[in-house]
């Protein structure tokens, strides 16, 4: 998979070179390239913002920059003659961010990330690219983030992470947290007693149908009690 970032802190990605994702981009499976906005700035200052139409506090992100990148990306995928990318958009304005989503987004081939600054990106970006490509506004969460940096690291681990041959073990992805709507069970290794606190026996048992029937409830208990949600009952 390839993965374009487009942001003002490209070397705020450089993490993404340790770890898991930094194997499978060193191994091929994963082509993150950073881009800085800024080269595409052709004042003495490089500057991407500007005030605001209509008054307020803050500044907004310029679209020529912003166009300028974006279609370097566009015309060298189109020369490459792959299919096309798929436009993200970290915004706390967007569509909440959930596995099914980054599931989806695993199956694609290319993804470019455009990280907003300050109050956000001139919406004429966004409503020029949606008439070229495929264009997703996504939201971590219901808080705001200075910018999309964080958010687009955050979505580039959930989505790299599925794609085939990056998390080395696939079954390990099968029973975790959100991947069919449940949070995971509590998991534990040695020693059998830690601070006075003992492994649950069953674990313990070696009969592998109690195990996975404990596991299973205790998924069902901890998403009662903590995320009510996502069995459906609001009000529990
Ligand atoms: N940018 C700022 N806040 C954000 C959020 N909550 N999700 C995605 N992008 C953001």
């Amino acid at each position: 998979m390839r993965i374009d970032i487009v942001t003002i802190f490209p070397e705020f990605f450089r993490v993404l070179d340790v770890s898991l994702l930094g194997k499978a981009r060193t191994s091929g499976l994963l082509d993150v390239r950073a881009h800085d906005l800024r080269d595409h700035a052709h004042d003495r200052h490089r500057t991407v913002d500007d005030t605001p139409y209509g008054g307020g506090a803050g500044m907004v992100m310029k679209p020529e920059p912003w166009g300028e990148a974006l279609d370097g990306i566009l015309d060298e995928a189109a020369a490459a003659g792959g299919p096309g990318p798929t436009l993200i958009v970290p915004s706390p304005a967007g569509e909440p961010f959930r596995q099914p989503i980054a599931a989806e987004l695993a199956q694609l081939d290319h993804l470019v990330f455009a990280c907003g600054r300050y109050e956000g990106i001139d919406q004429r970006v966004v409503d020029h690219y949606d008439e070229r490509m495929p264009v997703r506004l996504l939201s971590l969460g219901d808080y705001v983030l200075n910018g999309g940096e964080v958010a687009a690291m955050a979505m580039v681990e959930a989505i790299g992470r599925l794609v085939p041959g990056v998390v080395g073990n696939p079954e390990s992805l099968v029973e975790e947290s959100h991947q069919d709507g449940l949070l995971e069970y509590p998991s534990y290794t040695k020693p059998q007693v830690w601070r006075g606190l003992e492994v649950p026996d069953v674990l313990r048992s070696g009969n592998h149908g109690a195990v996975a029937a404990w596991r299973h409830e205790q998924r069902i208990e901890r998403t009662r009690r903590v995320r009510p949600d996502l069995l459906g009952d609001d009000d529990a």
